[in-house]
């Protein structure tokens, strides 16, 4: 307690006000705090402006169709070359890119596992056994899952064909067939 008599004292015999004193010091931290804020401010628009700009670059489920389809027929042709590592390979990198899915949307993802684990685990046993007609069903029935679960997004049109050569490419293989094209007719003729 006589401390604080004392510095008054002191503070008293430099001319000094007290509380004035401790009124500077108390501006001095609000504008040592606004100074923060106002820093933490702008690196908090840098950071949302920096998420903005990932958002719209961010993988979409679409984007990631053509890897899964180029690598489920690399993994087709790898079986029927009986190029069983190759194919075993492609069907695990097949899963992770599935298994990926779930970040990117997770009801998409979910879809996505029921419709496929069960091909995916068939298609593992008849490679552990080198089994090539095991293996054929299991791709033919892989391909009914695909699209299966095509129409259930509402997007029937993409039409994945069990042989890319039936189709134009490995990452697009579909069956280029006639069909309506999507929508409503908007216009009038
Ligand atoms: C979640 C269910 C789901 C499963 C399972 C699925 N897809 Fe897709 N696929 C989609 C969606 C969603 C799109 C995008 C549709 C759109 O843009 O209209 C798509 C589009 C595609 C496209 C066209 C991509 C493009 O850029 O035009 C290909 C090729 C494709 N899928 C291949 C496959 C193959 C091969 C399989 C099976 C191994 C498969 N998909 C399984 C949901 C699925």
């Amino acid at each position: 307690m006589y401390k604080c008599l004392i510095l008054f004292l002191i503070l008293l015999t430099l001319g000094l006000n007290p509380s004035f004193a401790l009124a500077s010091a108390h501006s001095a931290d609000v504008q040592a705090l606004s100074s923060q804020v106002e820093s933490l401010k702008q690196e908090v628009n840098r950071l949302s402006k920096a998420i903005e700009s990932l958002m719209a670059l961010r993988p979409t489920v679409t984007m990631l169709m053509p890897d899964i389809s180029e690598r489920f027929h690399v993994m087709h042709y790898a079986g029927h070359a009986q190029d069983w590592a190759l194919a075993s390979h492609e069907l695990q990198v097949l899963k992770q890119l599935i298994g990926k899915m779930q970040y990117i949307d997770p009801e998409k993802g979910a879809m996505a596992d029921g419709f496929l684990l069960g091909n995916f685990n068939q298609l593992e046993i008849a490679i552990e056994h080198e089994n090539i007609e095991a293996f054929n069903a299991s791709l033919e029935a892989t391909v009914t899952s695909c699209n299966s679960c095509h129409v259930a997004v509402g997007s029937p049109s993409m039409k994945v064909v069990l042989n890319a050569s039936d189709g134009l490419s490995l990452r697009h293989s579909h069956a280029l067939e006639e069909s309506k094209k999507p929508g409503d007719h908007m216009h009038t003729h």
